[in-house]
């Protein structure tokens, strides 16, 4: 069986080689800290061996729960933001039809997603389209009382309720959280919701391999099990027993904080894939929560190509040389198209007959990483070799682990976010919510 396979050799030029294997100690004993629970956080490190504790009980109970879904709704609404939403939706879309949406006969329910944004138009323009399709809700959120993903539930439950009567809709909504405590909690209790339960000690955006990805990822129709298979090979392959050099979640995370401590401030996420765009914005949470503390960490940034070519591409071939990029790159196509040839020719573009479209991908990608390696943007690499659940699944966990390591580099504690407060704290006192007296009063006296 192929892996998923870290290149990191286009760095060197950039940042020595000798300096990166410099790094072993130190990524050994952060690899240790996350083992033995030794290092910062360590309360948070349930997703650590998550792969490959979850056993045939769980599989089944989700995969039954998935299957009510899919039996009984056109739309299934996955509410959450963060990450008790992002990693379902990157893995959903990576795995989808791109025109999913189109489909007449279709398999599975359209999954769709609230409560990861307030905008009013938005919950609008979804619940119409709700009005007249059988619809269910899976409703996530850790804490349970997350402001955006509690409003939109209210919004949602009120109309299944209306839609469907409260018996009928108690059986088409489950709610994913915490095991005790949260509103979300108290209120699945009370109205008899199925529910699955975050561990306290997986925090958000270590969650997709959790029943908080897993649960939407099943409704859609997509096989869990490989997702884990994938999870669990990298669960080994990143262990604290690999030596460096055949450690990808090892080498990943020495080299970008080599590039940091090189003036490279910013990382690209670069795909050549449109189905991965989410994947980048899953990643730049996991990454930019995990390490964006203490005025330091990388900004993680991320890049559509060849589409962001035409209006990024400039800013990275010729502006400021504080960036490098890691470029996912998928092997093998999952379908064939070969261009064709034209008699008259007039597109000029016969040159590209007989070839397949992927090739043209191909030499695209290869064309952009020695342009920009010439323009002084170092390169990583990974490469999946097909676009699927298993191979996704090995990239979830190599990201995961690897941050683990790199914010222990950082000397940061990856598993905290306090700066997400501040900006709840003002919105709570703006809305005089309350308990927020006092700052409502300071607030209001600034603007
Ligand atoms: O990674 C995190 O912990 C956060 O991004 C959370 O996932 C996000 O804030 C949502 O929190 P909750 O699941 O408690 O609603």
């Amino acid at each position: 069986m192929k892996n998923i396979k870290l290149s990191i050799d286009k760095a060197f030029g950039f940042v020595s080689e000798q300096n990166v294997a410099g790094y072993k100690a130190q990524v050994a004993a952060a690899n240790g800290a996350l083992h033995s629970g030794t290092g910062k956080g360590s309360d948070f490190l349930g997703w650590l061996n998550l792969p490959s504790s979850i056993d045939e009980t769980q599989f089944s109970d989700l995969e039954n729960t998935a299957k009510r879904f899919r039996e009984n709704c056109e739309i299934v609404v996955v509410i959450g933001i963060g990450g008790s939403y992002l990693g379902a939706k990157a893995v959903i879309d990576s795995l989808s039809n791109s025109f999913d949406w189109l489909q007449t006969e279709r398999k599975s329910p359209v999954v769709v997603y609230a409560g990861q944004n307030i905008g009013e138009d938005y919950l609008y323009e979804l619940q119409e389209i709700l009005k007249t399709r059988p619809f269910g809700i899976i409703s996530i959120s850790k804490s349970g009382t997350t402001t955006e993903p509690a409003l939109a539930f209210r919004l949602l439950k009120t109309q299944l309720e209306e839609q469907q009567g409260k018996a009928a809709a108690q059986k088409l909504i489950v709610a994913v959280t915490d095991k005790t405590h949260g509103a979300l909690r108290t209120l699945a209790t009370q109205e008899g919701y199925k529910t699955y339960v975050i561990e306290d000690n997986i925090g958000g955006r270590y969650s997709v391999l959790s029943p908080v990805g897993l649960l939407p990822i099943a409704v859609a129709g997509f096989d869990i099990r490989q997702l884990v298979k994938g999870a669990v090979t990298m669960e080994s392959k990143c262990g604290q027993e690999t030596r460096f050099e055949e450690n990808p979640a090892a080498q990943y995370a020495a080299v970008r904080n080599e590039l940091y401590k090189n003036g490279k401030k910013i990382e690209l996420l670069v795909n050549f894939h449109p189905k991965l765009h989410l994947i980048g914005e899953w990643w730049k949470q996991l990454y930019g929560e995990s390490e964006g503390k203490e005025n330091k960490g990388i900004f993680p940034a991320s890049v559509d190509f060849t589409t962001d070519l035409h209006s990024m591409g400039q800013w990275i071939q010729e502006g400021e040389r504080s960036i490098f990029e890691t470029v996912i790159s998928v092997k093998e196509s999952n379908h064939t198209k070969i261009f064709p040839h034209d008699q008259n020719n007039l597109d000029g573009l016969n040159f590209l007959a007989g070839k397949r479209v992927d090739e043209v991908n191909k030499m695209a990608e290869l064309g952009t990483m020695i342009a920009h390696i010439d323009g002084g943007v170092p390169n990583l690499k990974i490469e999946l070799p097909k676009l699927n659940e298993y191979y996704l699944g090995e990239l979830l966990y190599f990201f995961e682990k690897a941050c683990g390591i790199s914010g222990y580099l950082l000397g940061v504690n990856p598993f905290d976010q306090p700066g997400v407060e501040a900006y709840k704290k003002n919105m709570f006192a703006l809305l005089e919510k309350p308990g927020f007296e006092a700052e409502t009063k300071v607030i209001k006296a600034r603007i």
